[in-house]
Parts: structure tokens; C-alpha cells; sequence
């Protein structure tokens, strides 16, 4: 199996050493499994979910994502278009786009064509069931539909790695469960790693492996 993300011994500190949100932490994570962090409130969940999608750097040790040593790499922003689909807990839809617009927004890092661009987010749209909802903002959509199409830009690049934090944490179990299906479906069809923070037990005993971090440190292997 090949190894999509390999991290040793990676911490990062803030305020001076003074707060340590990841303290020696090595994780690795095969190709295609799909993994759910979970942990207390300030273990430093997300700041590991942003280190694997190099929105934030380490302060040392080593972090490979698809075969890129993100403390070498020169062309991050290059590397996050082409690799990883992000899904927030706030979805972060820009309220003046269309839905459709939503979902293309990430390809603009891409050199392809209008045309393209259309295509690959229609099909998207339909994939997440709101083919009717094309031309609205997201002001005029629910939540479990803002978020649907949260994770339809996050698939638009075609991403071999998805980090969703708590994707599911401003929606009730019924849209919760929805939304873990649709990750779950995509990640079986197209072998994505799927990569998500939730302190949802029900959504987490869904994954094949659980994580737990406490205190900047993974509590199990
Ligand atoms: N920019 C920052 N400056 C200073 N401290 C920070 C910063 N970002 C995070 N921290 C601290 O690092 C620790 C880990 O934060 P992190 O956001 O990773 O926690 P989390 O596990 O995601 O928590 P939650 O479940 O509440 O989202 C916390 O103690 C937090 O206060
Ligand atoms: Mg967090």
C-alpha cells in the first residue's frame, strides 16, 4: 500500500513555545482509507488537519502528503489546487456567487477551459442532488445544502486527499448522516482519502480507523 500521508515527529507551538498544539506527532495514513480525528476541545485537531493541507507549517519534524515534503515544497498553493479538497465547518460559500459559481471557484487555480470548468461543476451539482438549486445563492439554501455543495467544490479539482473539519457539526443527524454518505460514496468510488474531524461518535465508528489526539499528542496508534 502506498502511504499518503506520512508525518514524523511534527510538532508546532504558539505564543512563544508556550502553548503547544502538536507535540511530537507522527501519523501515517495509507492510500484510499478514511480516518476520523477525534479528540477534546484544544488537542489540536485542526491544527493537524491544516498541516496536512499546508495551511500552516510545522515548527519541525517531517510531513509528506502524496508525495510532496511540505517543508520543501516550493509551489504550496499549487500543491493544495491539485491534492486536497478541503470541507469546513463552515462552508465558507461566497453569498454572491451562485451555487454552480460556488462550486467552481477552486478550478480558476487550474488551467482549463469555461467550458470545462461548467461541466465538471454541473455534474457535481447533480452528484450532491441539487441540479435545481444552479443559480441560487447560498443565502436561499439550508444548511445540509449549503454544505452539500461545500463538499461538491471540495471534490471539483479532483482531489486525491479530502480533510473535512467536523463537516457535520451545524446539522442535525439526519443531514449529518447525508453528508457523511456522500463523502463515504465518493471515497469507495474514487479511492479518495478521506480525512475528517468530528466529535460525532456515530460518524466516527464509520471510519476504518479512528485517531485520537489529546493534548497535541496521538493518544492511540
Ligand atoms: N493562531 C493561534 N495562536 C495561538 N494559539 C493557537 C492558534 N491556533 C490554535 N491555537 C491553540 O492551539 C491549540 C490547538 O488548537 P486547535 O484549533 O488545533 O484545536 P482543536 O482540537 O481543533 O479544537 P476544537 O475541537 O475546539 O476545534 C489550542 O490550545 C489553541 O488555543
Ligand atoms: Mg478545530
Amino acid at each position: 500500500m502506498v502511504n499518503v500521508v506520512e508525518i514524523e515527529n511534527l510538532s508546532k507551538y504558539y505564543e512563544n513555545g508556550n502553548v503547544k498544539a502538536l507535540d511530537g506527532i507522527n501519523l501515517t495514513i495509507e492510500e484510499g482509507e478514511f480516518v476520523a480525528i477525534m479528540g477534546p476541545s484544544g488537542s489540536g485537531k485542526s491544527t493537524l488537519l491544516n498541516m496536512i493541507g499546508s495551511l500552516d507549517r510545522s515548527d519541525n519534524g517531517k510531513i509528506v502528503v502524496d508525495g510532496h515534503d511540505l517543508l520543501l515544497e516550493k509551489d504550496l498553493s499549487n500543491f493544495r489546487s491539485e491534492t486536497i479538497g478541503f470541507v469546513f465547518q463552515l462552508h465558507n460559500l461566497l453569498p454572491m456567487l451562485s451555487s454552480l459559481e460556488n462550486i467552481e471557484l477552486p478550478t480558476y487555480e487550474l488551467k482549463i477551459s469555461s467550458d470545462e470548468r461548467e461541466k465538471r461543476a454541473s455534474k457535481l451539482l447533480k452528484k450532491v442532488g441539487l441540479e435545481d438549486k444552479a443559480k441560487f445563492s447560498p443565502k436561499k439554501l439550508s444548511g445540509g445544502e449549503r454544505q452539500r455543495i461545500a463538499v461538491a467544490r471540495a471534490l471539483v479539482n479532483n482531489p486525491s486527499i479530502i480533510l473535512a473539519d467536523e463537516p457535520t457539526g451545524s446539522l442535525d443527524s439526519d443531514n449529518s448522516q447525508k453528508i457523511l454518505q456522500l463523502l463515504k460514496d465518493l471515497h469507495k468510488e474514487e479511492n479518495i482519502t478521506l480525512i475528517i474531524i468530528t466529535h460525532d461518535p456515530n460518524i466516527a465508528q464509520q471510519a476504518g480507523r479512528i485517531v485520537n489526539i489529546l493534548d497535541g499528542k496521538i493518544a492511540n496508534g
